[in-house]
């Protein structure tokens, strides 16, 4: 089956937002946009594989999910042109999920290293759902046969999952997806990867070798979406650097991860690689660059910030819009997942 573009990606309502959520993802997202048909998820589904007290239980999901819908749309989703809905509206998801789960191999699940980070040492205690959390992903891009998955480096392994499962539902229920009418057998396709930009891997900014992360317990390591001027200008000065100036060439990045960083996210922020931002400050001093770079922050989150406001405010529009998409997204997905049903051989009412 030849497959239509299709770009699917998705966040965990959970936690604030931060630069490298928005960097790493939505900005490629917005771009996308422009060129294919998107549809973008707030995964609420998966936030709950958490500990009750990582994604703040039944009193504060709402309220997460309705701030990242207004952050996809603050960041400049456009919810007429793409869908933009929440997870756990769309029930073809789980239903999904659960035959991918019949075709996904435990030793596939137990190379995943995110697992393995997020479990950390008691990994008895952790949630089956946190284990099975890249079975339901995969469910959540081939739902909708996507075929591009724009997101951060960390997800890599989530990826490359999903498509070794497509993969083996093709092959295992072969002559049955042909019997269905797919000549060349091709039921699912295999969802590429879309890594790209200067900012896939934002570091902490108190540790160049860490990723920047909702979960870490210096909120100095992170720039928040929701961070005020002040704040994000201060936490730049603070930022972890070296003695030495700026190279002015890339090599020169090499060995010097908070630098390597720090001119990341200037690029990615003014839209240029990093080399025309070393040519620009190459030479220059910690002090100088910071200071630009916190200007080019403010310039860029500021409004961003201002606008998830301004929709939070409202936020019953808020819930018309995550409905509105879930409508739209269901109409794709059910009759994709009727045909999975037919072709495993399910009976349907
Ligand atoms: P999450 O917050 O884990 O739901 O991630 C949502 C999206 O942001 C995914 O596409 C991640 O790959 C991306 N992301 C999260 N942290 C970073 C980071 N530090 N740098 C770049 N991308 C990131
Ligand atoms: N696992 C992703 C993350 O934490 C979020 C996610 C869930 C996702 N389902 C997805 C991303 C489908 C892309 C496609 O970043």
């Amino acid at each position: 089956m030849a497959f239509t573009p299709r770009v699917f990606s998705g966040m965990q309502p959970t936690g604030n937002l931060h630069l490298g959520n928005y960097l790493g993802a939505m900005v490629q997202w917005v771009e996308m946009q422009k060129t294919h048909d998107c549809i973008f998820c707030v995964v609420d589904m998966h936030a709950i594989t958490m500990a009750v007290s990582v994604w703040g239980g039944p009193s504060e999901l709402p309220g997460q999910i309705r701030s990242v819908a207004a952050a996809y749309i603050a960041a400049g989703i456009d919810p007429k042109r793409s869908i933009l809905f929440n997870q756990s509206q769309v029930s073809e998801h789980a239903e999904l999920a659960w035959v991918f789960n019949c075709v996904a191999r435990l030793g596939w699940l137990n190379r995943m290293t995110q697992f393995k980070e997020k479990a950390g040492k008691d990994r008895e205690n952790a949630s089956v759902g946190l284990y099975d959390y890249p079975v339901l992903m995969a469910a959540d891009i081939l739902a909708y046969r996507a075929t591009h998955v724009p997101v951060g480096e960390d997800q890599k392994q989530h990826l490359e999952l999903a498509r070794d499962i497509a993969q083996k539902f093709n092959n295992d229920f072969a002559e049955s997806i042909r019997k269905a009418g797919i000549d060349d057998g091709q039921f699912f396709p295999l969802p590429e990867p879309v890594i790209i930009g200067p900012a896939t891997r934002v570091m902490s900014l108190r540790d160049g070798t860490k990723k920047m992360s909702k979960s870490d317990a210096s909120d100095l390591s992170r720039i928040n979406m929701t961070d005020d001027a002040d704040t994000i200008a201060r936490k730049i000065q603070k930022a972890k650097t070296d003695p030495e100036p700026l190279p002015s060439e890339e090599a020169g990045l090499e060995t010097r991860p908070e630098a390597d960083n720090l001119v990341g996210i200037y690029a990615a922020l003014a839209g240029k690689p990093k080399a025309a931002v070393l040519r620009e400050y190459g030479g220059a001093q910690f002090s100088t660059f910071k200071k630009a770079l916190a200007e080019v922050a403010v310039s860029r989150i500021g409004p961003v910030n201002a606008e998830m406001k301004r929709l939070l405010a409202d936020p019953a529009e808020i819930d018309r819009i995550l409905a509105e998409g879930a409508r739209r997204a269901r109409a794709i997905a059910k009759p994709i997942v009727d045909q999975v049903k037919d072709v495993v051989g399910f009976l349907r009412s």
